[in-house]
């Protein structure tokens, strides 16, 4: 497997106040109303970076639920630490990996795989680990603005491990096959 690395501590720094001003824009919560996850739902945020989305769905799933975010750079496991932490919110475990979770097999009920498809050197690896964790009627929404809705389509099913399911505005829903 080509393996990935985090970028820099400046970098990451940038992006955490580029996706500031991208959450005050777009709310968080408006992309995971597109998804399928509710109360109760097990997420699997998948290069969560700084984790707008996690929170998003960590506040949706409740209780009762439970949010992984997962990324391979240290400082995106410690701002989702700190901002579960400042919003008292105990259903959000953090992964810190470049590709394998270490979750059992079929636990997932919602992937989100969002603005990191372009980042990913090998790609197939990454959708294979998320085909194995992911529940047989579960969910997988991406969204990359780096490429067209086709273009993201034939990446994803080209895999063989998912096929289309739906578009809601950005955000595409796929299936396990
Ligand atoms: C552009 S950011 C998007 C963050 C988040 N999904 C969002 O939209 O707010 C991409 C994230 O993917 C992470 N990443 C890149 N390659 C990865 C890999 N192989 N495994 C896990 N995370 C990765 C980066 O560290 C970065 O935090």
């Amino acid at each position: 497997m080509k393996k990935d690395k985090p970028m820099s501590e400046s970098n990451f720094k940038f992006m955490v106040n580029h996706f500031k001003n991208r959450d005050s824009k777009y709310p968080p919560s408006k992309k995971i109303e597109k998804t399928s996850i509710k109360n109760g739902s097990i997420v699997l945020d998948y290069g969560c970076g700084p984790g707008s989305y996690t929170i998003a769905a960590a506040e949706i799933v409740g209780n009762t639920g439970k949010v992984y975010a997962a990324d391979i750079h240290p400082l995106a496991i410690k701002e989702v630490e700190k901002s579960a932490k400042e919003k008292g919110l105990k259903n959000i475990e953090t992964i810190l990996t470049d590709c394998d979770t270490n979750l059992e097999d079929n636990c997932i009920d919602n992937i989100l795989l969002l603005d990191i498809y372009h980042d990913l050197s090998d790609p197939l690896s990454i959708l294979k680990e998320l085909h194995r964790v992911l529940k047989k009627d579960g969910f997988l929404s991406v969204d990359d603005h780096h490429f067209n809705e086709d273009e993201i389509k034939s990446k994803i099913t080209n895999s063989k491990f998912f096929e289309f399911f739906e578009r809601k505005k950005e955000l595409l829903n796929f299936t396990k096959v």
